[in-house]
Parts: C-alpha cells; structure tokens; sequence
C-alpha cells in the first residue's frame, strides 16, 4: 500500500509515501493539531478540504500553511453545530473521509461549563457522523484522549484499559468513541479510527506554525514558552510530592509532527480495513514536569525560573502509552524525541511572540 521513504522538506520525519487517493475534509484544521496534519497532508500530495469556525483558531494559519507548503488549501469557515451548514459542504464537495479534530479542549473550562462541552464535542460530532451517513462517507479519523481512561489501574495504559473519564471534557471524548463503535456494529462498511492522544507538543520545525493559545495557557509547554518568551515571570509547577524520579508530575509527550503523521498511517489503514479501533498514539514513555524544563533549558539555553504550588484537584501522578498497537496496526511510532519537542516549541515561540497575531 505504501513504501518507504522520502524525506519532506521541513520534516524531520520519514515518511512513506502515500499512495492512496482520498478526497479529505479536515475539520478543525486550523487549530494546533489540524494545522500541522494539514501541512505533513499536502506535503503528501493529499486532496484536502479544510474546515473551521475560527472560534479557537486564526485565518493566519491559512497564509502559514501556504508558506511552508506553496499550496493554497481550500478552506470553509463552517460551524459543526450548524448541520445544514456542513449538510451543503458534503452536497458540494466530493468527500472520501474526514479527519475531526473540531472541539473545545480544555479540562478545567469542561467542569466550569459541561454542557458547552456537551454542545460542541458530541453534538457537533454526531452532526457530522450524521451528515456524513446522509452523502455515504464511512471514514473517519477522530481526535480522542488519553483522558478518557480516567485514573490508572494500570500504568502504561493500554486501548484495552477501562474507561472511566473523570472530567466532562474526557465523558464527551468517550462518548463519541461509543457512537463511532455503535455504528460500525449497525454497519460493517463503515471504518472509523478514534486515536487516543497523549500530550502533543512542539511545533513545525519552520517555525511558522504551532501552538497559540489564548489568553494564560493551560497546558504545560505553551506555558514554558510564554516563560522564556518573557510574557509570564515564572512557571507553576502543581506538586513536587507525587511518587515519581524527582516528586513532579510524569507525561507521555508526543512531538505534532509525529502525531500528525499517526493521522496519514491511520488514514491509509481505514482505505484497506473496515471496523472500529480505538489506538493510542504516544511516545510510550513519560518525562515529569522538571525533566521537560531542564531539556528547553539544556537544548535553548534559556532559563525557566519556576515555583513549586500545590498539587491541583484531579491532577494524575504519572502515566504514558503503550504504543503498541499503533506500531502494529499502522506500521507508526514516535521518531521524535524531547529534544525536538522542546527545540520546535522554542523556534515557533521566539519567531512568533505572539502566535498569529
Ligand atoms: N492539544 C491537546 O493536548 C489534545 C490532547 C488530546 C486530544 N486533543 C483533541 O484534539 C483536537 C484538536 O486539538 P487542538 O489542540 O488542535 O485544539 P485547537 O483548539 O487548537 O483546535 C481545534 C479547532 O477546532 C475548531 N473548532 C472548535 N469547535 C468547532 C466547531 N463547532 N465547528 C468548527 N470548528 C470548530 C477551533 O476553532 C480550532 O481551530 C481536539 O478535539 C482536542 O480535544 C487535543
């Protein structure tokens, strides 16, 4: 189906190249993950349909893809909750498969507003199975999370282990997984991929595309960067007790390029084999909070000056993938490591102080 190797400009990745014909619509495409899978895609010669509605994203991104690329995508700016609205892009597009990243994301703001959370994740979700029924599409490629395992029963977590999400963020990943296995048991031509991931970082080795989160950031790296960028004075680490190498928190951090590389093997296993599958994509070992700032530290040499707080509610001691099945269902794993992580998240920062604005 595919067959090694060419490298793509920009990319540190080794790609195989794809040899699949596919009209994709990419929902969610200019947010941080869409993005950079929009640009690996292109690079790929992909036929892509980008969608969004901006409501976390900049049109800013549209120019960057086209930089790094030299192919203007298509782009809709099109709401998933409006069903007529996505009804007349499927009437009007010739769609093979989609990749859906569309949603809100953030943890805290899930508990604060659960049925925002509701609205858009699952709502706009089953709009989207639902239009993509109604015009014969049964592809699909679909950003869940290691969330929605909840707290571990065991440690690396593996697809097989129970899911017990403990935020409603992680309940609507959940349930969309369950509508996408419910509808491949009604009908067996249907293939759909839900790829669990862990915690994606860095950004488009160019620099010209990453992670621009509004306002203070909620995840760890975006955070660093505002650091050493000098918009936030110091990093806040929750919790130097918890049992692990040096008391800080351990994650499996994955690089957006490799992650965005899982969507290609994970399209190209969709063409050739119908059914669900719900598959991890993490690095498959984990870093604690120090450990990440003293590799931006080593690799940039900038400093980080942080301050130890107290653990947050609902904050998980340490846990990261058994990436097992993604290597071998589809052929994928990690070729990135912290190094470039930190590398990218740096290069895009200290180019872009203030992201796409
Ligand atoms: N970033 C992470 O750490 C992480 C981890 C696990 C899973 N995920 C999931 O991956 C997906 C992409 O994450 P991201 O980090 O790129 O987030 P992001 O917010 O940068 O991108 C999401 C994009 O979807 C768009 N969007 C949101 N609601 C929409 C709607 N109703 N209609 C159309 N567009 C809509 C936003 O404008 C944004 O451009 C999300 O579904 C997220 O839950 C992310």
């Amino acid at each position: 189906m595919s067959r090694l190797t060419r490298k793509i400009t920009g990319s540190d990745l080794i790609l195989f190249n794809v040899t699949f014909d596919m009209a994709i619509l990419v929902c969610g495409a200019t947010g941080f993950i869409g993005s950079h899978f929009c640009v690996l895609a292109l690079q790929q010669g992909l036929d892509l349909l980008l969608l969004d509605n901006l409501e976390n994203s900049s049109p800013k991104v549209l120019n960057a893809i086209r930089e790094v690329t030299g192919i203007s995508p298509r782009f809709v700016e099109v709401d998933i909750r409006d069903k007529s609205s996505l009804d007349a892009v499927f009437a009007t597009n010739q769609v093979d498969s989609v990749v859906h990243f569309a949603g809100y994301k953030a943890v805290g703001e899930s508990a604060a507003e659960p049925l925002r959370y509701y609205r858009n994740n699952v709502d706009g979700s089953l709009n989207l199975l639902e239009s993509m029924k109604e015009h014969g599409v049964r592809k699909l490629v679909f950003s869940s999370s290691a969330t929605v395992y909840g707290v571990p029963e065991f440690n690396p977590y593996t697809e097989e282990h129970r899911k017990r999400p403990f935020n409603p963020y992680g309940q609507t990943k959940s349930v969309v997984e369950d509508m996408m296995y419910d509808l491949c048991a009604s009908d067996p031509q249907y293939a759909l991929v839900a790829l669990r991931y862990f915690n994606p970082i860095g950004a488009h080795p160019s620099g010209m595309l990453g992670e621009d989160p509004k306002g203070i950031p909620n995840n760890l790296m975006p955070f660093i960067t505002k650091v050493a960028v000098g918009q936030l004075a110091e990093l806040g680490v929750f919790g130097d007790d918890y049992d692990t190498v040096d008391g800080t928190g351990v994650r499996d951090y994955i690089h957006v390029m490799d992650l965005a590389y899982g969507h290609i093997r994970a399209l190209q296993y969709l063409n050739s084999n119908a059914g669900y599958q719900a598959i991890n994509l993490g690095a498959g070992r984990g870093y604690s909070v120090l450990e990440l700032v003293s590799a931006f530290e080593r690799i940039n040499g900038v400093s980080i000056p942080y301050v130890i707080k107290p653990r947050r509610d609902g904050d998980l001691a340490a846990y990261w993938a058994d990436a097992s099945k993604a290597e071998r269902l589809l052929g994928w794993k990690t070729q990135l490591g912290i190094d470039e992580m930190v590398r990218d998240a740096w290069a895009w920062q200290s180019a872009n102080p203030n992201g796409y604005n």
